[in-house]
Protein backbone atom coordinates (compact mmCIF):
# COMPACT_ATOMS: atom_id res chain seq x y z
CA UNK A 1 0.00 0.00 0.00
CA UNK A 2 1.30 3.70 -0.76
CA UNK A 3 1.02 6.07 1.93
CA UNK A 4 0.66 9.64 1.89
CA UNK A 5 4.01 11.51 2.45
CA UNK A 6 4.46 12.94 5.97
CA UNK A 7 3.94 16.70 5.66
CA UNK A 8 6.32 18.54 7.99
CA UNK A 9 7.82 22.08 8.68
CA UNK A 10 9.40 23.71 11.26
CA UNK A 11 9.20 27.26 13.01
CA UNK A 12 11.01 29.71 14.99
CA UNK A 13 8.90 32.64 16.82
CA UNK A 14 9.88 34.86 19.63
CA UNK A 15 8.27 36.19 22.47
CA UNK A 16 7.11 39.60 22.66
CA UNK A 17 6.27 41.97 25.30
CA UNK A 18 2.94 44.61 24.98
CA UNK A 19 4.02 48.53 24.94
CA UNK A 20 0.52 49.35 25.37
CA UNK A 21 -1.15 46.57 26.89
CA UNK A 22 -4.22 43.94 25.73
CA UNK A 23 -6.88 42.99 28.38
CA UNK A 24 -9.67 41.79 27.94
CA UNK A 25 -12.36 40.42 24.74
CA UNK A 26 -14.93 42.25 22.88
CA UNK A 27 -15.55 38.35 21.45
CA UNK A 28 -14.66 35.65 23.20
CA UNK A 29 -15.50 32.88 20.72
CA UNK A 30 -13.41 34.45 18.13
CA UNK A 31 -11.02 35.77 20.90
CA UNK A 32 -11.24 39.58 19.56
CA UNK A 33 -9.58 41.83 21.94
CA UNK A 34 -11.53 44.58 23.03
CA UNK A 35 -8.02 47.34 23.39
CA UNK A 36 -5.28 48.20 20.51
CA UNK A 37 -2.18 46.84 21.53
CA UNK A 38 1.38 47.61 20.94
CA UNK A 39 4.44 45.24 21.11
CA UNK A 40 8.63 44.62 20.51
CA UNK A 41 9.08 41.41 19.67
CA UNK A 42 11.94 40.03 21.86
CA UNK A 43 15.51 38.53 20.64
CA UNK A 44 16.33 35.50 22.44
CA UNK A 45 12.89 34.55 23.86
CA UNK A 46 12.64 31.64 21.38
CA UNK A 47 9.94 28.92 20.63
CA UNK A 48 10.75 26.31 18.14
CA UNK A 49 8.07 23.94 16.77
CA UNK A 50 7.84 21.10 14.10
CA UNK A 51 4.30 20.10 13.20
CA UNK A 52 4.06 16.98 11.04
CA UNK A 53 0.75 15.69 9.21
CA UNK A 54 0.89 11.99 9.27
CA UNK A 55 -1.56 9.67 8.38
CA UNK A 56 0.41 6.77 10.29
CA UNK A 57 -0.47 8.59 13.11
CA UNK A 58 -3.95 7.29 15.44
CA UNK A 59 -4.22 11.09 16.51
CA UNK A 60 -2.82 14.11 17.55
CA UNK A 61 0.70 13.67 19.49
CA UNK A 62 1.42 16.95 21.45
CA UNK A 63 4.59 17.62 23.33
CA UNK A 64 5.73 20.73 24.91
CA UNK A 65 8.96 21.08 26.31
CA UNK A 66 9.60 17.30 26.26
CA UNK A 67 6.73 16.13 27.74
CA UNK A 68 3.00 14.91 26.49
CA UNK A 69 1.17 18.31 26.84
CA UNK A 70 -1.56 18.55 29.72
CA UNK A 71 -5.04 18.42 28.60
CA UNK A 72 -5.59 22.46 28.53
CA UNK A 73 -2.68 23.49 26.82
CA UNK A 74 -3.25 20.49 23.83
CA UNK A 75 -6.66 21.01 23.32
CA UNK A 76 -5.38 24.60 22.62
CA UNK A 77 -3.08 23.09 20.11
CA UNK A 78 -5.51 20.90 18.60
CA UNK A 79 -8.00 23.53 17.79
CA UNK A 80 -5.75 25.49 16.00
CA UNK A 81 -4.66 22.18 13.84
CA UNK A 82 -8.09 21.41 13.36
CA UNK A 83 -8.54 25.35 11.74
CA UNK A 84 -5.42 24.57 9.59
CA UNK A 85 -6.73 20.89 8.59
CA UNK A 86 -9.94 22.42 7.60
CA UNK A 87 -7.87 25.53 5.45
CA UNK A 88 -6.26 23.14 3.70
CA UNK A 89 -8.44 20.38 2.91
CA UNK A 90 -6.01 17.72 4.90
CA UNK A 91 -7.84 15.62 7.57
CA UNK A 92 -4.53 13.83 8.51
CA UNK A 93 -3.43 13.76 12.37
CA UNK A 94 -0.31 15.61 13.32
CA UNK A 95 2.57 15.07 15.23
CA UNK A 96 3.64 19.15 17.38
CA UNK A 97 6.64 19.56 19.28
CA UNK A 98 7.27 22.55 20.68
CA UNK A 99 10.51 23.98 22.66
CA UNK A 100 10.79 27.17 24.93
CA UNK A 101 14.27 28.87 25.96
CA UNK A 102 12.47 30.13 28.34
CA UNK A 103 10.22 28.67 31.44
CA UNK A 104 6.32 28.28 30.33
CA UNK A 105 3.96 29.54 31.74
CA UNK A 106 5.80 32.14 34.24
CA UNK A 107 4.66 35.33 32.97
CA UNK A 108 7.49 35.05 30.06
CA UNK A 109 4.36 34.79 27.19
CA UNK A 110 5.64 31.47 26.30
CA UNK A 111 1.92 31.45 24.67
CA UNK A 112 3.08 34.32 22.16
CA UNK A 113 5.75 32.79 20.64
CA UNK A 114 4.53 29.37 21.09
CA UNK A 115 1.18 29.98 19.36
CA UNK A 116 3.00 32.06 16.21
CA UNK A 117 5.46 29.33 15.64
CA UNK A 118 2.72 26.82 15.88
CA UNK A 119 0.34 28.63 13.11
CA UNK A 120 3.45 29.23 11.50
CA UNK A 121 4.65 25.58 11.15
CA UNK A 122 0.83 24.01 10.77
CA UNK A 123 0.51 26.36 7.86
CA UNK A 124 3.48 25.54 5.72
CA UNK A 125 3.21 22.04 6.84
CA UNK A 126 -0.12 21.55 5.22
CA UNK A 127 0.92 22.92 2.10
CA UNK A 128 -0.92 26.26 2.45
CA UNK A 129 1.28 29.15 1.46
CA UNK A 130 2.87 31.64 4.03
CA UNK A 131 0.94 34.86 4.46
CA UNK A 132 1.84 36.71 7.53
CA UNK A 133 -1.37 38.10 7.90
CA UNK A 134 -3.12 34.89 7.59
CA UNK A 135 -0.42 33.46 10.11
CA UNK A 136 -1.04 36.29 12.30
CA UNK A 137 -4.89 36.12 12.08
CA UNK A 138 -4.63 32.17 12.96
CA UNK A 139 -2.48 32.81 16.18
CA UNK A 140 -4.63 35.28 17.32
CA UNK A 141 -7.54 32.86 17.28
CA UNK A 142 -5.07 31.01 20.06
CA UNK A 143 -3.82 33.35 21.72
CA UNK A 144 -4.21 37.49 20.78
CA UNK A 145 -0.75 38.40 21.52
CA UNK A 146 0.65 35.58 19.57
CA UNK A 147 -0.29 37.43 16.60
CA UNK A 148 2.37 40.17 17.36
CA UNK A 149 4.75 37.95 17.21
CA UNK A 150 5.14 36.91 13.50
CA UNK A 151 6.35 40.30 13.35
CA UNK A 152 9.85 41.40 14.20
CA UNK A 153 10.55 44.67 15.44
CA UNK A 154 7.38 46.49 16.78
CA UNK A 155 3.96 45.28 16.23
CA UNK A 156 0.58 46.63 16.35
CA UNK A 157 -2.90 44.25 16.98
CA UNK A 158 -5.78 46.60 16.59
CA UNK A 159 -9.17 46.12 18.98
CA UNK A 160 -11.54 43.72 17.44
CA UNK A 161 -15.20 44.08 16.27
CA UNK A 162 -17.53 41.44 17.52
CA UNK A 163 -18.22 38.60 15.30
CA UNK A 164 -15.41 39.78 12.23
CA UNK A 165 -12.48 36.72 12.65
CA UNK A 166 -10.49 38.88 10.28
CA UNK A 167 -8.14 40.66 12.61
CA UNK A 168 -4.83 39.98 12.25
CA UNK A 169 -1.55 42.23 13.62
CA UNK A 170 0.86 44.27 11.61
CA UNK A 171 4.10 45.39 11.88
CA UNK A 172 4.74 48.80 12.52
CA UNK A 173 8.92 49.12 12.41
CA UNK A 174 11.19 46.76 11.87
CA UNK A 175 13.92 45.56 14.29
CA UNK A 176 16.30 48.04 13.21
CA UNK A 177 14.40 50.95 14.11
CA UNK A 178 15.41 51.60 17.87
CA UNK A 179 18.01 50.50 19.91
CA UNK A 180 16.31 49.93 23.31
CA UNK A 181 16.86 47.03 25.81
CA UNK A 182 13.94 44.85 28.16
CA UNK A 183 15.93 43.92 30.92
CA UNK A 184 13.69 41.21 32.43
CA UNK A 185 14.12 40.74 36.56
CA UNK A 186 12.52 37.16 37.07
CA UNK A 187 11.36 36.74 40.01
CA UNK A 188 10.14 32.92 40.57
CA UNK A 189 10.30 30.32 38.31
CA UNK A 190 6.99 28.47 39.20
CA UNK A 191 3.86 28.71 37.05
CA UNK A 192 1.33 31.55 37.58
CA UNK A 193 -1.68 31.20 39.18
CA UNK A 194 -4.40 32.60 36.82
CA UNK A 195 -3.70 32.72 33.02
CA UNK A 196 -4.14 35.53 31.39
CA UNK A 197 -7.33 34.80 29.90
CA UNK A 198 -9.01 33.83 32.41
CA UNK A 199 -7.84 36.74 34.28
CA UNK A 200 -8.87 39.27 31.71
CA UNK A 201 -12.18 37.40 31.61
CA UNK A 202 -12.71 37.84 35.51
CA UNK A 203 -11.85 41.90 35.02
CA UNK A 204 -14.58 41.97 32.68
CA UNK A 205 -16.90 40.13 34.09
CA UNK A 206 -16.54 41.74 38.04
CA UNK A 207 -14.06 44.97 37.64
CA UNK A 208 -15.61 47.90 38.59
CA UNK A 209 -12.35 49.79 36.66
CA UNK A 210 -12.44 47.61 32.90
CA UNK A 211 -15.13 50.02 31.84
CA UNK A 212 -12.60 52.86 32.41
CA UNK A 213 -9.84 50.76 30.83
CA UNK A 214 -11.65 50.16 27.66
CA UNK A 215 -12.13 54.57 27.66
CA UNK A 216 -8.58 54.87 28.42
CA UNK A 217 -6.44 52.54 26.66
CA UNK A 218 -7.04 53.66 23.19
CA UNK A 219 -4.95 56.59 23.97
CA UNK A 220 -2.38 55.01 26.26
CA UNK A 221 -1.85 52.95 22.70
CA UNK A 222 -1.93 56.35 20.59
CA UNK A 223 0.72 58.09 22.76
CA UNK A 224 2.92 54.53 22.40
CA UNK A 225 2.86 54.45 19.01
CA UNK A 226 3.66 58.21 18.09
CA UNK A 227 6.71 57.86 20.91
CA UNK A 228 7.97 54.72 18.89
CA UNK A 229 7.67 57.20 15.89
CA UNK A 230 10.19 59.62 17.15
CA UNK A 231 11.81 57.20 19.74
CA UNK A 232 10.92 59.05 22.59
CA UNK A 233 11.57 56.79 25.35
CA UNK A 234 10.59 59.16 28.54
CA UNK A 235 6.84 59.57 26.64
CA UNK A 236 6.62 55.98 25.93
CA UNK A 237 8.04 54.52 29.40
CA UNK A 238 5.76 56.75 30.57
CA UNK A 239 2.56 55.67 28.89
CA UNK A 240 3.42 51.64 29.20
CA UNK A 241 3.96 52.10 32.70
CA UNK A 242 0.65 53.60 32.91
CA UNK A 243 -1.13 51.00 30.56
CA UNK A 244 0.39 48.29 32.52
CA UNK A 245 -1.11 49.89 36.37
CA UNK A 246 -4.32 50.40 34.74
CA UNK A 247 -5.01 46.80 33.61
CA UNK A 248 -3.39 45.46 36.79
CA UNK A 249 -5.84 47.49 38.73
CA UNK A 250 -8.89 45.87 36.95
CA UNK A 251 -7.35 42.28 37.83
CA UNK A 252 -7.01 43.51 41.06
CA UNK A 253 -10.47 44.48 41.66
CA UNK A 254 -12.00 41.99 40.23
CA UNK A 255 -14.05 39.78 42.06
CA UNK A 256 -12.17 37.48 43.41
CA UNK A 257 -9.02 39.69 42.63
CA UNK A 258 -6.18 38.73 40.63
CA UNK A 259 -3.15 39.58 42.21
CA UNK A 260 0.19 39.12 40.10
CA UNK A 261 2.42 41.35 42.25
CA UNK A 262 4.89 39.56 45.03
CA UNK A 263 7.21 41.13 47.16
CA UNK A 264 9.69 41.10 44.55
CA UNK A 265 7.63 42.34 41.78
CA UNK A 266 7.41 45.63 44.42
CA UNK A 267 10.72 45.80 45.13
CA UNK A 268 11.98 45.69 41.01
CA UNK A 269 9.33 48.69 40.70
CA UNK A 270 11.51 50.64 43.28
CA UNK A 271 14.49 49.78 41.95
CA UNK A 272 13.19 51.22 38.82
CA UNK A 273 12.01 54.19 40.43
CA UNK A 274 15.28 54.84 41.72
CA UNK A 275 17.02 54.56 38.68
CA UNK A 276 14.89 57.59 37.04
CA UNK A 277 15.65 59.94 40.11
CA UNK A 278 18.88 59.43 39.09
CA UNK A 279 18.53 60.34 35.63
CA UNK A 280 18.55 56.64 34.09
CA UNK A 281 15.46 57.00 31.65
CA UNK A 282 14.03 53.33 32.70
CA UNK A 283 10.28 52.05 32.78
CA UNK A 284 8.39 49.38 33.94
CA UNK A 285 6.22 47.01 32.39
CA UNK A 286 4.65 43.76 33.88
CA UNK A 287 2.07 40.70 32.38
CA UNK A 288 -0.02 38.24 34.13
CA UNK A 289 2.66 37.30 36.75
CA UNK A 290 5.49 38.51 38.60
CA UNK A 291 8.22 39.58 36.63
CA UNK A 292 8.78 43.09 36.03
CA UNK A 293 10.55 44.06 32.63
CA UNK A 294 12.20 47.48 32.03
CA UNK A 295 12.71 49.18 28.75
CA UNK A 296 15.78 50.91 29.13
CA UNK A 297 18.35 52.38 26.08
CA UNK A 298 21.07 49.90 25.03
CA UNK A 299 23.58 51.63 26.82
CA UNK A 300 22.49 52.06 30.41
CA UNK A 301 21.35 48.02 30.17
CA UNK A 302 24.23 46.50 32.33
CA UNK A 303 23.28 49.41 35.15
CA UNK A 304 19.84 48.46 34.81
CA UNK A 305 20.60 44.85 35.13
CA UNK A 306 22.93 45.27 37.63
CA UNK A 307 20.32 47.26 40.14
CA UNK A 308 17.82 44.85 39.26
CA UNK A 309 19.86 42.00 40.35
CA UNK A 310 20.97 43.56 43.96
CA UNK A 311 17.23 43.66 44.59
CA UNK A 312 15.80 41.45 47.02
CA UNK A 313 13.76 38.13 45.22
CA UNK A 314 14.90 39.11 42.57
CA UNK A 315 16.57 35.55 40.50
CA UNK A 316 18.00 36.55 37.70
CA UNK A 317 17.67 39.07 34.66
CA UNK A 318 17.64 38.38 31.00
CA UNK A 319 18.13 41.32 28.50
CA UNK A 320 16.83 41.14 25.01
CA UNK A 321 17.03 43.67 22.20
CA UNK A 322 14.32 43.62 19.52
CA UNK A 323 13.82 40.40 17.36
CA UNK A 324 12.75 39.16 14.33
CA UNK A 325 9.68 37.73 13.18
CA UNK A 326 8.67 34.04 12.63
CA UNK A 327 11.30 32.28 10.37
CA UNK A 328 10.33 29.22 9.11
CA UNK A 329 12.29 25.95 7.53
C1 LIG B 1 -0.95 40.83 29.97
O1 LIG B 1 -2.55 36.76 24.63
O2 LIG B 1 -2.11 35.45 26.73
O3 LIG B 1 0.39 39.72 28.37
O4 LIG B 1 -5.70 35.86 23.97
O5 LIG B 1 -6.52 34.83 26.07
O6 LIG B 1 -4.46 33.93 24.98
P1 LIG B 1 -5.32 35.15 25.23
O7 LIG B 1 -4.46 36.12 26.13
P2 LIG B 1 -2.91 36.49 26.05
O8 LIG B 1 -2.88 37.83 26.89
C2 LIG B 1 -1.74 38.60 27.05
C3 LIG B 1 -1.99 39.65 28.08
C4 LIG B 1 -0.80 40.46 28.50
C5 LIG B 1 -0.69 41.77 27.72
C6 LIG B 1 -0.25 41.66 26.29
O9 LIG B 1 0.60 40.81 25.96
O10 LIG B 1 -0.74 42.48 25.51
Amino acid sequence: VKRAPVRRARAVARSNIALAKYWGKCDVRLNLPAVPSVSMTLDGLVTETTVAFDGRLRGDRVSIDGAAAAPGPRRRVVELLDRVRAAADLPLPARVESASSFPAASGLASSASGFAALAAAATVAAGLPYRPRTVSRLARRSSASAARSVYGGYAKLPAGTPGDDRLAARQLWDEHHWDVRLVVAVTTEAKKSVGSTEGMERSRQTSPCYSSWLEHAPRLTRVVERALRSRDLDRLGAAMEQSTFTFHACAMSSDPAVVYFRPATLAALSTVRGLRDRGVSAWATMDAGPHVKVLCRAADAPRVARALKRTEGVLRTITARAGAGVEVA
